[in-house]
């Protein structure tokens, strides 16, 4: 299978990575889908509102995990397996490491419990291959608050959060460095995306092209 996730903190520019490597591997088939969490489903988008509206700021961590693993539970089923299963290289922008990062490392959460919320969620969905954009927290904050109106209740959140999920992050990595592929954000664009679609291409064996 070719399941291949993208994580980052915020600002390290995984979005336009992201939709860089969606055109690329759309020039060489057309079995390529790609997805975000949290949504891709007509019920995920709606979670994700509710997750991620600045309005919400007395959400519990709790209700907060059990939101997130909703919306994954339901792409999970209704959208990554059906096209997994038919050959489909599956691109999603976030996937449980976000869980892991974000509501284990950066607010504390059993990480145990959140295995298990997780793999009831995905029912043991594992990503082929990990993108990690990495960024220090100060510059993709930095990145981030040039565009605003983007702003969301997540990056809300103090820096000494922020520094923890990318902590969490780098732990992650380390645990599992076959799957995770870690790339210095603060590169050129351009080489970012060659490295990235080196990788990908070694993955899922396509011709690479590499101009940009
Ligand atoms: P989004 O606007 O998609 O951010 P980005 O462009 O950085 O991906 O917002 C998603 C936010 O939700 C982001 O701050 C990370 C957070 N998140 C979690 O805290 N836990 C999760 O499981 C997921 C999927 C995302």
């Amino acid at each position: 299978m070719h399941f291949i996730t993208f994580e980052g903190i915020e600002g390290s520019g995984k979005t336009t990575q992201v939709n860089l490597i969606l055109g690329w591997l759309r020039n060489q088939t057309d079995k390529v889908l790609l997805t975000r969490e949290p949504g891709g489903t007509a019920i995920g988008d709606h979670i994700r509102e509710i997750l991620l509206h600045p309005d919400n700021t007395d959400m519990t961590p709790e209700a907060e995990i059990l939101l997130f693993s909703a919306a994954r539970a339901q792409i999970v089923r209704q959208v990554l397996l059906p096209h997994l299963e038919q050959g489909w290289i599956v691109i999603c922008d976030r996937f449980y490491d976000s869980t892991l990062a974000y509501q284990g490392y950066g607010h504390g959460l059993s990480l145990d419990a959140l295995h298990q919320i997780t793999d009831f969620a995905t029912g043991g969905l594992t990503p082929d291959l990990t993108i990690f954009l990495d960024i220090g927290v100060e510059a993709g904050l930095r990145r981030k608050a040039q565009t605003p109106a983007e702003w969301n209740r997540m990056e809300a959140q103090s820096l000494t959060f922020h520094h923890q999920v990318y902590s969490g992050y780098q732990a992650l990595a380390a645990q599992a460095p076959d799957r995770w592929f870690k790339i210095d954000a603060e590169l050129p664009q351009d080489v970012i995306q060659t490295r990235i679609r080196r990788r990908i291409a070694k993955q899922v064996g396509v011709e690479i092209v590499l101009e940009v």
